[in-house]
């Protein structure tokens, strides 16, 4: 492509350092809709005839075909996805192939090509996220009044409910969604047309170019849009962020899966053996999904970090943004689908699940709320519950069942009607507000969810 300058071939080692093809040619179906749609700009600037254009888009066609056919031969002296079919364009169709490139540089192909791609993955994605919505809000359906402990600092903290805990990973990715589709927004602006750098003195009209290829609109500054890759950092950071939540529940779901907590029991399909010690059900997916998030948080940092140096506009270390991209696209969209499915087939212990939410040390905190309405200041509530939970400890009584005598002994504030608080559907029918695990607002939000999740 740029033999007239030189005297010596590209050397061999140069080349396999170089090529990008052995991965970016992915990129070829949006690499080939730009070139369409460049040509099409062409042909109204009068630099193609209607049968110059219609040689190269019946080209382009055939190429497509044959890559989708696994009938195209990839070659590493062609270095990149983009000569490799503009090469192979001007072999089959001679002399209009050739004219394709004018007005137009890889710098610019390739910014275009890859926000295409990163436009059709981010479809992609919030589909696949929204499956792992809908299969999280089924089974928090199906689960919607199970009482479990909630923990903090991983100890037990409050009564939850296996509903209410399953949907709080449904808002997570309802915040990921949103965070795709706002990049979406900013990345769907047509960079073609800024040429190496600086334009082009052959001004091919933009905006219909951009029209075509469903561009809201073109870049403003030809240096910023050869130089930026701010849309494959955003998409690289909404995703490893995709990956953080995944991970966290994920964690959780190991946790309920031991015996230590007995939760949730995994369906065979979803878990693998030990080759040594038969009794063995391992939670390998939940595993992986939070190993591997520790490589879309990797994509993204070489990303970054290749960026963070280099001056304007172009220069080759940007072609290290593909291998990160594309490695995170296959990860996030695998895990989204192996969680979606282990959650569907999960089931929930709901008797151990019980047990565990009915100690009522959980309620502690109710126990205050019961002084605060007796008219003792909150702080001070506080410290007769906490010398009634020493006194449980001490004794090792539970705080149900020490007697009216005992509290009464710690404060008169406490009342014959102290134990009532000990009921754990009024402890959920009591928490009214928007956000708290009563189940009124757990179906609330189940229904609100399914209604747009359809
Ligand atoms: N394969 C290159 C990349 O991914 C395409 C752009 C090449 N441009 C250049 N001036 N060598 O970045």
């Amino acid at each position: 492509m740029w033999k007239g300058r030189f005297s010596q071939p590209t050397a061999d080692l140069v080349q396999r350092y170089g090529e990008s093809v052995s991965y970016d040619w992915r990129l070829y179906k949006h690499d080939i809709a730009g070139s369409i749609a460049h040509a099409g700009a062409q042909v109204k600037a009068g630099l193609l005839t209607e049968e110059e254009f219609q040689a190269i888009k019946t080209g382009l066609e055939s190429i497509l075909a044959d890559i989708e056919q696994n009938n195209f031969t990839w070659s590493q002296e062609l270095e990149d996805v983009h000569m490799n079919i503009e090469s192979e364009l001007t072999r089959r169709i001679g002399a209009p192939g050739a004219k394709l490139h004018t007005a137009r540089s890889r710098n610019d192909q390739v910014a275009t090509d890859t926000r295409l791609y990163c436009r059709a993955e981010i479809d992609d994605i919030i589909e696949r996220a929204r499956n792992l919505q809908r299969s999280l809000v089924g089974k928090a359906k199906q689960y919607a009044d199970t009482m479990m402990p909630g923990y903090t600092h991983l100890q037990r903290a409050q009564p939850v409910t296996m509903g209410h805990h399953l949907l709080a990973y449904v808002e997570m990715l309802a915040r990921d969604v949103s965070r795709l589709e706002d990049a979406r927004k900013r990345l769907n602006i047509s960079p073609l047309g800024s040429g190496a750098i600086a334009g082009s003195t052959i001004c091919l009209d933009r905006r219909d170019i951009a029209d075509e290829l469903g561009f809201a609109d073109v870049t403003e500054n030809s240096m910023d849009a050869i130089a930026d890759r701010d849309y494959i950092m955003e998409t690289l950071f909404d995703l490893a962020l995709i990956g953080a939540h995944l991970s966290r529940m994920s964690e959780d779901i190991i946790l309920w899966c031991s015996s230590e907590f007995g939760y949730v029991t995994l369906s065979d399909a979803h878990t693998t053996g030990s080759s040594l010690m038969p009794q063995k059900k391992n939670p390998d997916v939940a595993e992986l999904t939070r190993g591997k998030t520790g490589r879309l948080y990797g994509n993204l940092t070489a990303v970054m970090v290749a960026v963070k140096g280099l001056p304007l506009t172009y220069n080759r270390d940007l072609q290290e943004d593909k291998e990160p991209l594309f490695d995170s696209i296959d990860t996030i969209k695998l895990a989204l689908d192996v969680n979606a499915e282990m959650i569907a087939a999960m089931t929930v212990n709901v008797e151990t699940a019980l047990a565990a939410a009915s100690d009522p040390m959980l309620l502690a905190t109710d126990l205050a709320d019961y002084l605060v309405r007796n008219g003792v200041p909150f702080r001070h509530a506080h410290e007769l519950v906490g010398k009634a939970v020493a006194l449980s400890v001490q004794t090792k009584t539970p705080l149900n069942e020490l007697t009216d005598e005992q509290y009464a002994e710690i404060s008169d504030h406490y009342g014959s009607d102290t134990k009532s608080v000990f009921n754990l559907t009024k402890a959920f029918a009591q928490r009214t507000n928007p956000g708290a695990p009563n189940p009124e607002n757990t179906q609330r939000r189940i229904a609100y969810w399914e209604a747009r999740l359809v």
